[in-house]
């Protein structure tokens, strides 16, 4: 199995307060990777130095073989790993369509109509002002936008936060589908059946360490248990 991005001792935080404190994550090539655990173990900030917003104090991280511990955010996404985070992150003043024009226009590819026939309860909504759409749909759009990239890796942070089971089951499958089309996925969340169905890989994060990595159907008979 190749490895697609393998994170090296990586400790990072914020201002005097270090989160990650030596993690080692191997993130294979053209699989889904869970990343979970409970509020403030430090999957935001792993997937945040993962796409490069959070710079590591000490350690390193290669995609591919390439030492991109430096690289920017912008480059990393220009070469396909993009984030897509947990606050519902799309330009709330601009329609939905304007949205996805600027996506691929800043990734040369101009063509938007991937994201829709990806999601086509956008095209409906196409000019309609992204701040008034509803959860759902707002993580569809930020989901499209990055499909747009046309992505290698794919960083998904809280697929599901605040949104229905329904909507929540219909964006997991579709995640299912853009990892079968061979795209590396690493989703982070909570202890969710959905998310252990999706991944083939399991790391659990406990304060800034992994506390467990291996097959999620390792953990499935505890998954309503406390991590250790
Ligand atoms: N922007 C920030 N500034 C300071 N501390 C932060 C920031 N973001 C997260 N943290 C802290 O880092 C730790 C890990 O947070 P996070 O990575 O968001 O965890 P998770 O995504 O697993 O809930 C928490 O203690 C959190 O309070
Ligand atoms: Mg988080």
């Amino acid at each position: 199995m190749s490895a697609e991005l393998i994170l090296t001792n990586a400790r990072a935080g914020y201002r005097t307060i270090e989160v990650l404190h030596g993690l080692d994550l191997i993130i294979p090539t053209g699989k889904v990777t869970a990343l979970l655990g409970v509020n403030g173990a430090g999957k935001s900030t792993t997937l945040r130095v993962l796409a490069g917003l959070l710079p590591l104090r000490s350690g390193s991280l290669t995609w591919q073989s390439k030492t991109i511990t430096t690289m920017s955010t912008l480059d990393r996404a220009r070469r396909g790993l993009m984030l897509v985070p947990d606050e519902r992150a799309v330009f709330a003043t601009l329609t939905v369509r304007e949205n996805l024009q600027i996506i691929a226009e800043a990734t040369g590819h101009h063509d938007i109509t991937p994201a829709l026939e990806a999601f086509p309860r956008l095209r409906e909504r196409l000019t309609q002002r992204a701040g008034t759409l509803s959860g759902g749909e707002r993580r569809m759009l930020a989901l499209a936008r990055a499909l747009l990239a046309r992505p290698r890796v794919l960083l998904v942070d809280e697929l599901s936060l605040g949104l229905s089971p329904k909507v929540a089951g219909e964006l997991f499958a579709w995640l299912g589908t853009v990892a079968d089309g061979g795209t590396t996925v690493v989703l982070a969340d909570q202890y969710t059946e959905e998310a252990l169905g999706l991944a083939d890989i399991v790391y659990v994060l406990h304060r800034g360490e992994c506390s467990f990595v291996g097959d999620p159907a390792e953990l499935k008979p505890t998954v309503s248990a406390e991590p250790v």
